[in-house]
C-alpha cells in the first residue's frame, strides 16, 4: 500500500516535469496577462462586476459556442434559446463545468449530444430557453433549481458569466460576477416597447454601469430563495448594447417556463431535475486532515415523511490519493451508508461520483445529514469540495 503510494508519487513528479516543459508557452502567455485580484474591481467586469470565487456559483457552465448555461441535472445544462441553432442531434457543443478559470487543469468537460431548443421561441414571443444534454453525466454536479413560482421574480438579483466586461469588450477566462436589482415590467418598456412582459423579467440600476453583456447569454440569473438556497430567475437574453443607462437587461423568466423545462427534461431523460427531487448542497470546502477525519453537514428542510429508497448522494472529494478515504453518510437520527470502503492499491486522485443510498430505514428525512471522510493512511490530503442530496 505505502509502496504503491511512493511508486505513484515518482510516476507523478515525472509526468509533471514533462507538463512543465511542454507547457512553457502557455505559461509565459499567461504571465503577461496577469488576472485582477480576487477581492477588488480593478477593471469594469461582467459589465461592472467583480470576479467570482471558485465555488460560489457551483451549478454554473461555459458553452463553446460562447454562452452561458447552468447545470440543471447532472446531465443537462439550461441554456438560452438563441444560443442554439435548432432541435436535433448535436456533438458540437463543449460544456466546461467546475472551474471559475476556464483554463484551469480542474476543469471538468462534456461533449454535447442533443440539443433541444424551445420551438415556441421567437424574438416576439420570447420564451428564450433550451436545454443541453451531454453525452455523459458529470457525477456530483452541483444543479441550480428553478424558480417554480413568481414568489422570487422581485428584489436583487445575482449575474454571472465570462462575457464581455464592456460593450464591445474581449470574452473573458475568469468568471464574473455581479448584483442587479428588479425593473419592473412598466419601467423596462419604457425601454424595451416589445418586451414580453409575463415571459421576461428586467434587471439593471436606471444609471446603469452594470449588466450582463455578449457572451453571458443563456447563463442564469439568481436570487437566494426563503431558506437561503440559489433559485434561477432568469436566463440571460438580450439587451441594448451593455450596461447603458435606462436599458436594463431582459432575461427570460423563469417562473413562466420552468412548466414547460421539466416536462422536456423528463422526455430527453438524463437525471431528476431539481425539483422532482428536492436537493440540498453543502458547497465549503473541508480539509480531510492527514490520517484524520472530517464531516461537510448538508441541511435538509421541507422534505416530507421518510428518506426515499434511492437517494442520490452526489460527492465531489479532490484528493491525491483516493484509496485512502473511508466515505460515509450519516442520517439525522445517526444512521450511518458506507459510500465507499479504503483500498490501498487505488492510487488515483479524487472521489467524484453520485452514489444512490436505500435510506428508506431513516423515518425522518428532515435535519441535518453528514458526509463523513476518513483518511486511513498517511502522506496524501484533500478536501471536500461538495456534497449535494437529491431527495
Ligand atoms: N444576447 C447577448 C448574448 O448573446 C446577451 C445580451 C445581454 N445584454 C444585456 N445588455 N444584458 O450574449
Amino acid at each position: 500500500m505505502i509502496e504503491g503510494k511512493w511508486y505513484s508519487r515518482l510516476r507523478r513528479a515525472a509526468v509533471a516535469a514533462v507538463g512543465a516543459a511542454t507547457l512553457t508557452t502557455g505559461l509565459a502567455a499567461q504571465a503577461t496577462a496577469a488576472p485582477p485580484p480576487d477581492d477588488g474591481p480593478l477593471t469594469p467586469q461582467v459589465v461592472g462586476g467583480t470576479r467570482a470565487a471558485q465555488g460560489e456559483f457551483p451549478w454554473m457552465v461555459r458553452l463553446s459556442m460562447g454562452c452561458g448555461g447552468a447545470m440543471y441535472t447532472d446531465q443537462l445544462v439550461l441554456t438560452a434559446a438563441h444560443c442554439v441553432n435548432g432541435t436535433g442531434d448535436n456533438t458540437g457543443i463543449t460544456a466546461t463545468y467546475g472551474v471559475v478559470d476556464l483554463q484551469s487543469g480542474s476543469r471538468v468537460t462534456r461533449q454535447s449530444s442533443y440539443v433541444y431548443r424551445n420551438p415556441g421561441y421567437s424574438t416576439a414571443a420570447g420564451g428564450d430557453w433550451a436545454l443541453i444534454k451531454l453525452a455523459s453525466p458529470i457525477p456530483g454536479a452541483v444543479t441550480l433549481p428553478t424558480a417554480t413560482t413568481p414568489a422570487h421574480d422581485s428584489g436583487t438579483f445575482a449575474i454571472m458569466g465570462w462575457g464581455a466586461a464592456t460593450e464591445g469588450g474581449a470574452q473573458q477566462r475568469y468568471l464574473l460576477k455581479a448584483q442587479v436589482p428588479f425593473i419592473s415590467d412598466a419601467d423596462c418598456r419604457s425601454a424595451y416597447p416589445s418586451m414580453k412582459a409575463g415571459v421576461e423579467i428586467c434587471a439593471g440600476f436606471p444609471q446603469g454601469g452594470t449588466d450582463t453583456c455578449q457572451g453571458d447569454s443563456g447563463g442564469p440569473m439568481v436570487r437566494r430563495d426563503g431558506s437561503g438556497n440559489w433559485v434561477q430567475v432568469g436566463i440571460v437574453s438580450y439587451g441594448r448594447g451593455c450596461a447603458r443607462p435606462n436599458y436594463p437587461g431582459v432575461y427570460a423568466q423563469v417562473s413562466a417556463l420552468s412548466a414547460a423545462i421539466a416536462a422536456q427534461a423528463d422526455v430527453l431523460g438524463g437525471g431528476t431535475p431539481p425539483g422532482g427531487g428536492e436537493t440540498f448542497s453543502n458547497t465549503t470546502d473541508y480539509a480531510i486532515p492527514d490520517r484524520g477525519v472530517v464531516s461537510s453537514p448538508v441541511a435538509v428542510s421541507g422534505v416530507a415523511g421518510a428518506a426515499p429508497s434511492a437517494l442520490k448522494v452526489g460527492v465531489d472529494i479532490r484528493h491525491t490519493y483516493r484509496g485512502d478515504l473511508v466515505i460515509d453518510l450519516i442520517a439525522p437520527n445517526g444512521t450511518a451508508f458506507r459510500l465507499k470502503n479504503s483500498s490501498g492499491g487505488d492510487s488515483a486522485d479524487n472521489v467524484i461520483e453520485t452514489y444512490t443510498v436505500n435510506a428508506s430505514a431513516v423515518p425522518v428525512a428532515t435535519g441535518t445529514w453528514h458526509l463523513r471522510v476518513q483518511d486511513v493512511a498517511t502522506i496524501d490530503t484533500g478536501y471536500i469540495s461538495n456534497v449535494t442530496l437529491t431527495f
